[in-house]
């Protein structure tokens, strides 16, 4: 049994996902509860954030009449950094005759990539191996029993700041549940809804969540940048409340129903009705003037986004184009205006059923929910990988002993 837990500025998901015996992973429970605790993705208020993660994985429980204690938790918001670096190591496995790299090689050199100075105040939280270089050989994704002498790693580092990733801790704990491990949150919508071939021509994610925009950039396969911006759906709907003089919720209101951000996909003299307040009549106004208070704060976003982009200088363009996450990839119009503004194909990337994953029903295929479901897929593939390792450690000892049994048995017998 797998549980994600995606715990947003806006709402907490989880999700309950189990793996049957043919290896398939079956979403068997989500639970969802708005989240009032946190400020652009960082926890503000331990109480309000533990008690919607109770409800939320409570929900879930109850879906899927079994019960969590362990939870894949993914962390998101401005702290989080992405830098790259490089390890090199010498090729000196147990195969050190022939010079063949081993795991131990692997491992040693991706070690040596992450040993970069990080201030006090922050922790690793994520190291991505992006490509190998055997001796003079660049490129190479997986370098295992290749020969060489030298071997040199690249890795994408992801920290985050220590007392954002306690607090996040601690609510869940408080909530009775143990955290399994922190998990980037758009890491995990990546692993939802994009295609390989997606990150091997290079893609944008862009995460337009309720209080952070977050980016993950993928080149050659691998993630290549992370990055936030502190604006996201919840100044949209502020922006309404504002100019029209509305209460917070009135005006979410109406941007789920009315909210556009292309004129294009307007008709003409469409009306939208807002409720009078404190007594006055409800007022019709023109939907065109709901886009006119929308776009501009949109297209700040993805001008934002284009600044983080055309500083990353990238060698070629994404050719996978921009995958649209989170609730506001839901608002009518996004696709078109993020590829007018970034110059790039863009599309919403929902989450969807797969010969590996199954028991996802029409509600959760949609962008809001591509952490949540890449939550749990990110924690099955990872314990997945752990029960692999331990598997092998174990028939490592089995056959070491099986030797060691023989070699006595041999020295007994004949000596
Ligand atoms: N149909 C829609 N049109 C426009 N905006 C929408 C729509 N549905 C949801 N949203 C917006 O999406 C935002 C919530 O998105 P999401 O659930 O991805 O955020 P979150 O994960 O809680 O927040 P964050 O990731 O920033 O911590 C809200 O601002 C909401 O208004
Ligand atoms: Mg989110």
């Amino acid at each position: 049994m797998i549980v994600g837990l995606d715990i947003g500025t806006t709402k907490v998901c989880a999700v309950i996902g189990e793996r049957n015996e043919q290896g398939i992973l079956e979403i068997t429970g989500v639970g969802v509860c708005p989240s009032t605790g946190l400020r652009k993705g960082v926890v503000v208020n331990i109480e309000a954030t533990l008690r919607a993660v109770a409800a939320a994985i409570e929900a879930a429980e109850m879906m899927s009449g079994r019960e969590a204690h362990d939870c894949w938790t993914g962390i998101g918001g401005s702290h989080i950094d992405g830098i790259n670096s490089r390890g090199v190591v010498a090729i000196t496995g147990k195969k050190r005759e022939t010079r063949e790299i081993g795991p131990e090689d692997i491992a040693r050199v991706i070690e040596a990539a992450r040993a970069v100075v990080i201030p006090m105040d922050r922790q690793i939280l994520e190291v991505i191996p992006q490509n190998y270089i055997v001796d003079d050989q660049k490129g190479i994704r997986n370098p295992l029993d290749m020969i060489g002498v030298r071997l040199e790693s690249e890795v994408h580092i992801i920290t985050c700041s220590v007392t954002s990733a306690q607090n996040l801790v601690k609510c869940v704990n408080r909530a009775g549940f143990r955290v399994t491990d922190l998990v980037l949150q758009s890491l995990a919508a990546g692993r939802s809804i994009l295609t390989q071939e997606e990150k091997d021509l290079g893609v944008a994610l862009i995460d337009l969540g309720g209080g952070t925009t977050d980016m993950l950039v993928y080149t050659d396969g691998a993630p290549y940048s992370t990055s936030t911006i502190p604006a996201g759906g919840t100044q949209v709907t502020n922006d309404i409340s504002i100019i029209k003089n509305i209460s917070f919720e009135t005006a979410e209101k109406i941007k789920l129903d009315a909210g556009c951000c292309w004129e294009a996909l307007l008709e003409e003299n469409e009306d939208i009705i807002v409720p009078g307040v404190g007594g006055r009549p409800p007022l019709p106004i023109p939907r065109s003037q709901i886009l006119t208070i929308i776009k501009p704060r949109m297209e700040e976003i993805f001008k934002m986004v284009k600044e983080k982009l055309d500083k990353l200088n990238l060698s070629r363009p994404l050719g996978g184009g921009v995958v649209l996450s989170g609730g506001g990839a839901q608002l009518s119009g996004v696709v078109e205006l993020a590829n007018s503004i970034l110059n790039l194909p863009a599309r919403v990337g929902s989450p969807i059923p797969s010969p590996g994953l199954g028991g996802l029903v029409e509600e959760y295929r949609s962008p809001a929910y591509a952490t949540a479901i890449g939550l749990v897929l990110e924690g099955n593939d990872r314990s997945a990988k752990l029960e692999g390792e331990r598997g092998s450690e174990q028939a490592d000892k089995k056959h070491a002993d099986l030797l060691g049994k023989l070699k006595s048995w041999l020295t007994d017998e004949f000596f």
